[in-house]
């Protein structure tokens, strides 16, 4: 997880329920600061966070721009701890030229409504580890055994949750992974030219990609220069008049 320090208080930057997910099961998430230039976790800042109660790292590959894997990678084998992939906007983006989603032991993708493979709602858990798997699948349907094809005897055999999906939305979801390389290659086009136009702006922090990672450009974060703006204090004042300013040329929100 990340933190992103403001000099007014200490501010959680990440998305929400890839922490809450942890206190829904009776654990207690540790937040690591983010990295100011990729807005990921900072992977240096992992290891001091670490205690003997720490089961796993959560990374958030976030706004499409995958984590750092490998440094990662290295400590969660040092510790013997497990790592969850949060690829729910991070569809097709590549570290080292490998898509995210195959690093942790596990990993998420959403297929929610602004996702770039889209299937109304819903996503994927996905994992190489069959025991892993096992339980996982124990807990997608009431705590019941049977896996989506095999037969259902309703007994339940663990505290299991609802997170069965639908064969509509999941045959709209494949119809949409047929267009997925095409829609991130117009994605990747947009960033392209959002870039050429924006870098002569003055006062921006364009999103940075460090060289091993492709970003899928799920979202193209632009953030302001506080001090370029001469900001200091009242900065969430600032963003407001920013915002209102942009509504004001027509941008909806
Ligand atoms: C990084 C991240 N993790 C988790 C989620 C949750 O996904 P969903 O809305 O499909 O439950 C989202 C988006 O909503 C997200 O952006």
């Amino acid at each position: 997880m990340e933190i992103f320090r403001t000099r007014e208080r200490e501010e959680a930057y990440s998305w929400s329920s890839s922490a809450t997910c942890v206190l829904h099961h009776n654990c207690i998430p540790v937040f690591v600061d983010i990295d100011f230039k990729t807005m990921n976790i900072d992977v240096n800042k992992i290891e001091e966070k670490i205690t003997e109660k720490t089961k796993g790292i959560i990374v958030v590959h976030l706004h499409g721009l995958p984590v750092e894997m490998d440094k990662v990678l290295k400590i969660a084998e040092k510790y013997k701890l497990k790592i969850i992939e949060d690829a729910c906007q991070a569809h097709g983006a590549k570290y080292k030229g490998k898509n995210v989603g195959n690093f942790g032991d596990s990993a998420a993708f959403s297929f929610n409504q602004n996702k770039c493979l889209c299937s109304g709602e819903g996503g994927m858990f996905v994992t190489n580890n069959e025991e892993i798997y096992n339980k996982a699948k124990m807990l997608w349907s009431f705590g019941e055994t049977r896996a989506p094809l095999e037969n259902r005897d309703y007994h339940a055999y663990a505290l299991g949750w609802m997170y069965r999906n639908n064969d509509l939305t999941a045959a709209f979801g494949r119809a949409q992974l047929k267009k997925l390389d095409w829609y991130l290659e117009v994605q990747k086009k947009n960033a392209a030219v959002l870039t050429d136009i924006l870098k002569e702006v003055e006062g921006l922090i364009l999103p940075f990609v460090p060289e091993e990672c492709e970003h899928n450009w799920y979202n193209y974060t632009i953030r302001l220069d506080m001090d370029y703006f001469g900001v200091k204090n009242e900065k969430r004042k600032f963003r407001d008049y920013v915002l209102k300013a942009i509504q004001a040329e027509g941008v909806k929100w």
